[in-house]
């Protein structure tokens, strides 16, 4: 398995940081709000459980399961909700929790169908973002880390469902995927 593993993309140290820094920037934006995160499964379970670790404030969380990947590398373009909240959005402050935001399409139609569900303000926050890949114009208040268009896994991230448990994120090798 570590065969396929090009290098390190980003160091455990620097993604702490980040995630530390992003929740106290949340936590000053959010005072005195009704804050939702929502964690769009599976990748970004890893950094919204080390993200709420960094909001000081009352904080609600959900999750949800989209799918546009299947086991390949590139987006279908096709969001299918595979699990809906179980929460009610109603006058809450909506922070979408994402892992990577790569076309963009996922974030984009989560957006769009939550603005039209009675939430009081819909914004998005992701770890990391591929900006090169975009193909939707979707806007990000919180974003750690701008990275190339390679593929990469860790930190949550998959290739097939594997790589989530590594603790770094790592740049997946071509022939890994080709
Ligand atoms: P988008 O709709 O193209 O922005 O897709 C975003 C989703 O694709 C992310 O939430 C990831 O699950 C997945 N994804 C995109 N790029 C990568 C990558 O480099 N490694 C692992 N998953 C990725
Ligand atoms: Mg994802």
């Amino acid at each position: 398995m570590k065969n396929d593993i090009e290098e390190v993309l980003i160091s455990k140290e620097d993604i702490d940081l980040k995630v530390k820094e992003m929740g106290k920037q949340i936590s000053e934006d959010y005072k005195g709000k009704d804050l939702l995160l929502i964690g769009v499964l599976k990748g970004a379970f890893i950094f919204l459980a080390d993200l709420m670790r960094h909001i000081s404030i009352p904080v609600e969380v959900d999750f949800m399961a989209v799918s546009s990947y299947g086991t390949s590398t590139k987006s279908s373009g096709v969001v299918r909700i595979m699990k809906d909240l179980d929460s009610t959005i109603e006058g809450k402050e909506i922070l979408f929790v994402e892992d990577i935001i790569d076309t963009g399409l996922t974030l984009n139609y989560l957006i769009k169908n939550f603005k039209t569900r009675g939430a009081k303000s819909v914004n998005a926050c992701t770890l990391l973002d591929k900006p090169e890949r975009r193909e939707a114009d979707v806007s990000v208040k919180y974003k750690g880390f701008d990275i190339p268009d390679k593929f990469i896994v860790g930190y949550g991230l998959d290739y097939a469902q594997k790589y989530r448990n590594l603790d770094q994120i790592y740049i997946l090798k071509e022939e890994a995927y080709n």
